[in-house]
């Protein structure tokens, strides 16, 4: 269950990659790195393909056209056996990071030992507390996720994620509907268990502020395609001369970046009975 990324290159690799959902092309000719070890933001409005863009990266979407690579290895060159075994080395936070309701909060984060290994109870049980240890909820193994508040339903769902020692995290809008204390919390354990655990995360996010505190390695996505990418300095820089680049930080409702969602002209949709 160690991580082993081999130690060149980037953990995930984008090549041209494109999708198409609903028979509509959601992301278009994407490049895009992970480096290992490090955090990689993907940043960009709701709707424009970051869930999608998790979905390629994990191999449960397909791309139309392109290649992704994980661990350098093609993964439509990947059977369902190999497809699966990899996929065991990702952890994913999903959106609103889901618990089972009729489980404790012991027996979510155990749910992926005893699903994938066969590790006796009492490892299963040690392995459990550590993570929950690491992030603060040892004491509230017991409870049920009623009983949670949403900061710590959020940050048991976290320790799930990363109890099988994934090489790869994938974070979908991990601070949606915090308050900004949990946000700060949640916010530090990225940062201290992909160091402590070595891993490699990607964070999809639509808060473009809290992400610039975090992740090292950023890529804007608008419309389905990347409209800049670099480190921290590098897209901070580019803010001061692309407009796109500076709707996106400073979070302005009008600029370049489309605000409608692809549409025929309202003209024909408000006549669309009349015309014969
Ligand atoms: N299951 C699906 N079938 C068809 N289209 C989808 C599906 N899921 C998402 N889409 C479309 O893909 C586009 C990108 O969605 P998504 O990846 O969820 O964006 P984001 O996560 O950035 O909000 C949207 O236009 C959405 O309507
Ligand atoms: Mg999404």
């Amino acid at each position: 269950m160690s991580p082993t990324f081999p130690d060149d290159g980037a953990a995930v690799r984008l090549l041209g990659a494109s999708l198409e959902r609903g028979g509509r092309e959601v992301l278009r000719d994407l490049d895009l790195d992970v480096p290992r070890g490090r955090i990689t933001a993907v940043m960009g409005p709701s709707g424009t393909g970051k869930t999608s863009l998790l979905g390629l990266l994990s191999g449960e979407l397909a791309p139309s056209r392109g290649r992704v690579l994980v661990e350098g290895q093609d993964l439509a060159a990947l059977d369902r056996g190999g497809l699966f075994a990899l996929r065991r080395r990702m952890g994913m936070l999903f959106q609103e990071g889901a618990l089972f309701t009729d489980m404790s909060v012991f027996d979510n984060v155990a749910f992926p030992l005893r699903e994938h290994t066969r590790l006796p109870e009492e490892l299963v049980r040690v392995i459990v507390l550590l993570k929950l240890e690491a992030v603060g909820l040892r004491g509230a193994a017991d409870l049920y996720p009623s009983e949670l508040s949403g900061g710590m339903a959020r940050r048991a769902a976290l320790a799930r994620a990363v109890v099988m020692d994934p090489a790869l995290v994938l974070y979908d809008e991990p601070l949606t509907g915090l308050d900004p204390i949990s946000m700060g919390v949640i916010l530090r354990l990225i940062r201290d268990l992909n160091r402590t655990l070595g891993l490699t995360s990607v964070v999809v996010s639509h808060d473009v502020q809290e992400m610039l505190t975090v992740a090292d390695c950023f890529y804007l996505l608008a419309d389905g395609r990347l409209i800049a990418q670099g480190d921290r300095a590098s897209i901070r820089a580019q803010a001061a001369s692309s407009p796109w680049v500076r709707q996106f930080l400073e979070g302005e409702a009008d600029g370049p970046v489309p605000f409608h969602y692809p549409a025929r002209p309202l003209w024909d949709d408000l006549f669309a009975g009349e015309a014969a």
